[in-house]
């Protein structure tokens, strides 16, 4: 059985690090060569491809996060993001959880939402929509015989009427499952697709034909418990509780919060190709379900004094077509993760928020979060100035210790060695 617990993972060179993940992961000679690539994935012809104007490419760090044990299988999580201490967080949290098992998660099947926009319909439309579900059905589902033979796409079709300063207006929705692709596409094919039939039946005028990124039929859950002495008493497990109370209370809170949950969903989202403007449209919708915006995750103390902690969002991703199809570095990390499912993908992308909101809250609750922070600089610079791995530990304290991070006293402590 793989196992993610990689003692040591961030004091390894790149080369032991690739060693690792095409262990872990079975990469071939090709992947490696793409991995330590120097032009992030993609040349200028495949961007110029991908986008208009094009002028070039834009490259971010890719880190691998370890520790991850979820729903009983190991994963080594890739993560790409800019900001400091992330991936570091989110290792950390996944090492915590996995004292109990690490991570359950869950995930619906990947139920799209599209939308049909019509105005001035009969009064009886709605009655008349639903004695003619089946034709508008089947020809929603005309426009993808992939779905239509692994015996999914457009499933059923059901209205509602909105009142608006401008008016009624009846709002036509196909609640389509795309099986393992995030569905845009085919969803916004398929509103287009019904438009002139649904103008027929119900004698209005269509406007709108798009997919509703507020993907609520494609809900992600996970949980962990933290041990209340890895987490470091249960006073400490009390005051992560009081810190949860404050976020999911004052939406100034709310928002750094869930900030933080995803750092952890967009760094996954952006290794794999995800549409992240969709996964954080959509969240930050369902943070204010209760018409209030609140915390996504929920922390809590069981019987016995541990941490526990859940998150649930909705997250509309694929494993197959859109960018994860174009973009090789994408495509490596989805084999790194070896998901052989959207809804897997999802899970995954939970638990790396969770772990991250874990570690975040963790250190709010104690330390504050720059203590940790400054420590982790400290390492890189001391790596920087040419340490080696054995070395690293000792410049570490002494610049920590004397409050003078720096790349120059980071090179001084260094000759002193
Ligand atoms: C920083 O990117 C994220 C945090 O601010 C999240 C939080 O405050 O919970 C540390």
């Amino acid at each position: 059985m793989k196992d993610s617990s990689i003692s040591k993972f961030f004091e390894k060179t790149r080369k032991e690090r690739l060693d690792v993940v095409r262990n872990f992961a079975n990469l071939s000679e090709a992947e490696l060569e793409i991995l330590q690539g120097s032009d992030g994935g993609i040349s200028f012809e495949k961007a110029d491809k991908m986008v208009e104007n094009a002028i070039g490419t834009f490259s971010l760090p890719l880190g691998i996060a370890t520790n991850f044990q979820i729903n009983g299988k190991d994963y080594l999580v890739p993560m790409v993001i800019e900001e400091p201490s992330v991936i570091a967080a989110a290792s950390k949290g996944a090492k915590v959880a996995r004292k109990y098992g690490g991570f359950d998660t869950s995930a619906d099947e990947s139920y799209s939402i599209g939308q049909i926009q019509v105005l001035n319909a009969d009064v009886a439309s709605e009655i008349k929509i639903k004695e003619s579900e089946n034709e508008i059905l089947s020809l929603a589902n005309s426009k993808s015989n992939t779905l239509s033979k692994m015996g999914k796409g457009a499933k059923e079709v059901s209205c509602k009427k909105l009142e608006t300063p401008t008016g009624e207006m009846l709002i036509v929705e196909l609640l389509i499952d795309v099986g393992d692709a995030m569905g845009a596409n085919v969803t916004n094919t398929m509103c287009e697709a019904v438009a002139l039939l649904l103008e027929e039946i119900t004698g209005g005028r269509t406007l709108l034909r798009i997919l509703s990124n507020y993907s609520t039929k494609r809900i992600a859950k996970a949980s962990a418990v933290f041990d209340k002495d890895e987490v470091g008493g249960e006073h400490v497990v009390d005051n992560i509780v009081l810190a949860y109370q404050f976020a999911d209370n004052d939406v100034y809170r709310a928002v750094t919060h869930n900030k933080g949950i995803m750092n952890g969903i967009i760094a996954v989202a952006n290794a794999t190709g995800q549409d992240s403007r969709a996964i954080e449209a959509a969240a930050n919708a369902y943070a204010a379900r209760s018409g209030r915006y609140r915390s996504l995750s929920k922390w809590s103390k069981d019987e016995n004094g541990n941490l526990v902690g859940s998150l649930e969002l909705p997250l509309s991703v694929g494993i197959v077509g859109g960018i994860a199809n174009v973009h090789p570095i994408a495509k490596i990390c989805t084999k790194i993760l070896g998901v052989t499912s959207a809804q897997e993908m999802a899970c995954i992308m939970t638990a790396t928020g969770l772990a991250q909101n874990y570690s975040a809250i963790h250190a709010l609750a104690t330390d504050g979060i720059q203590k940790g922070h400054m420590r982790l600089h400290a390492r890189n610079l001391a790596a920087a100035a040419g340490a080696r791995p054995e070395q690293i530990d000792a410049i570490v304290q002494k610049m920590v210790k004397e409050n003078k991070i720096s790349l120059d006293r980071a090179k001084e402590l260094l000759g002193q060695i």
